[in-house]
């Protein structure tokens, strides 16, 4: 079976790397020459665990290839992908350019019947765009070409897609026809046999769950958040409650955990569109709204702890970052919280030394020179008043405390992901604080 991935990101690299891992003649295609120059050389754009070895296998077995022409696949694949990005438009709804685009290609060239399934996250009617676009070019050449559309949201986790790829808890197919699913319970067989389920619906409601689920997610967490502020307040400890809730099968362990808000490329941009496409129809998302209004709240929280420990002295003061990415295993900083923090930091100023054992050329294209990037964990905190601690990477777990009262000016350490233990901060001298919990007592 052939077929192509249009998008080559952390969705369409993961997603044609992983078809072709089982198998399947894969063409991944991207506008950006220089990515798909770099994969043909095997230099792989994102960083994801495992990926890289996968990348090189297939494509020395000759099942995975790089194009940038998607006019040149379409004579010889059974089924595109599009993985392309759908980013917020200035109003906050998803910017289908870039979906609408792919279509228009595909219009204008096939020649044979092909499944278009559309694999980023669209809102609810976009099935029907990329049909009608598709057909429009088709008649514009004058000709008659049968087509199918079917939606395929993508579920995976950035540091573990791999895993969640090949061993999926569900993979969600919205069809029009008995063709298209026919063809898609091919194509998913080989990640089914283990009694995963392909759960096939309608096309709206496919293109729906996507969106439910993130925003499910996303919920979860402001929630949290919301709690172990009231926590914090009313001295109470978050990390308590949680394992009380989370012991509850009803409520889960997952997703649970208080932070510093959600970030990163789906939940924030996937939560907006939703309320946007709510209120286009005439309905409100009002527990959304109230999400989404907790999660910029405390994405100030770690800052807003710093300012309160100096009295709002903060000129002149050196901050060490512990983590910069969105969450660990992944180089993607788009909208992530430690960007918030750094901002007003700099605002402030303060000068910030960061670390991340990922994400540091990311950074470096978002920052600039804006701050110091620290070669390892201990350099960033030379000299510093208070270390912050954003992303809870494991290498970050078990620092020498000795070492880190030795380096830092000033024995402060507020943490973000409540990793550090309280009792053991407090006994090395440490001025502590987390979320959720009054470290003052
Ligand atoms: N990143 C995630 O964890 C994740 C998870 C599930 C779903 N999604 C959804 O999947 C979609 C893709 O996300 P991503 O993070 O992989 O995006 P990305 O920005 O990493 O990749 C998108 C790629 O599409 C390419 N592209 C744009 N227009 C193109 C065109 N006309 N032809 C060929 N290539 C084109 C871009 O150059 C880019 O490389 C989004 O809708 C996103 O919401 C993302």
């Amino acid at each position: 079976m052939k077929i192509t991935i249009v998008g080559t990101g952390y969705v369409g690299l993961v997603t044609g790397t992983c078809f072709a891992e089982v198998g399947i003649d894969v063409t991944c295609v991207d506008i950006d020459i220089n990515k798909i120059e770099n994969l043909k050389k095997g230099i792989s754009p994102i960083y994801e665990p495992g990926l890289d070895e996968m990348i090189e296998r297939n494509v020395k077995k000759g099942k995975l290839k790089f194009s940038t022409d998607l006019s040149q696949c379409l004579d010889d694949t059974e089924v595109v992908f599009s993985a392309v990005g759908t980013p917020p438009d200035d109003d906050g709804s998803a910017d289908l350019k870039y979906v609408l685009d792919v279509a228009r290609t595909v219009g204008k060239h096939i020649k044979n019947h092909i499944l278009i399934v559309t694999k980023s996250t669209v809102p609810v009617g976009t099935a029907k765009r990329v049909r009608d676009a598709i057909q429009e070019e088709i008649e514009k050449r004058g000709v008659n070409i049968d087509f199918d559309v079917a939606s395929n949201p993508e579920f995976l986790k950035e540091g573990d897609a791999i895993n969640d790829f090949l061993k999926p808890d569900r993979i969600v197919v919205g069809v029009e026809s008995a063709k298209a699913e026919d063809i898609m319970k091919r194509l998913y067989k080989p990640f089914t046999l283990n009694g995963h389920p392909v759960i096939f619906m309608d096309v709206p409601s496919a293109e729906m769950t996507k969106y439910a689920a993130n925003s499910m997610l996303a919920t979860k967490i402001s929630f949290m958040n919301d709690i172990a502020n009231l926590c914090e307040i009313m001295g109470a400890d978050v990390n308590m409650v949680r394992k009380g809730i989370g012991s509850d099968s009803r409520i889960g362990h997952k997703f649970i955990y208080p932070g510093i808000g959600y970030g990163g490329s789906c939940f924030p941009k996937d939560v907006k569109a939703l309320i946007k496409t709510a209120d286009q129809n005439g309905y409100t998302m009002r527990v959304l709204k109230a999400v989404e209004e907790v999660n910029d709240d405390q994405k100030s929280v770690l800052f807003t702890k710093l300012y309160n420990h100096y009295k709002g002295d903060l000129k002149g003061k050196t901050i060490a970052i512990w983590g910069l990415s969105f969450k660990p295993q992944t180089d993607d900083m788009r909208e992530a919280p430690s960007l918030v923090l750094i901002n007003k930091l700099l605002t402030e100023g303060c000068k910030v030394k960061a670390y991340d054992p990922v994400a540091m050329h990311e950074a470096q294209i978002k920052l600039g020179d804006k701050i110091e990037y620290s070669k390892d964990p201990y350099d960033a905190l030379n000299d510093a008043d208070a270390l912050l601690l954003v992303t809870e990477w494991t290498e970050f777990r078990f620092p020498s405390w000795d070492v880190v009262k030795k380096l830092l000016k000033q024995p402060v350490v507020i943490d973000g992901r409540n990793i550090f233990d309280l009792n053991e901060l407090k006994k090395e001298g440490f001025i502590y604080y987390c979320i959720g919990v009054d470290t003052s007592k």
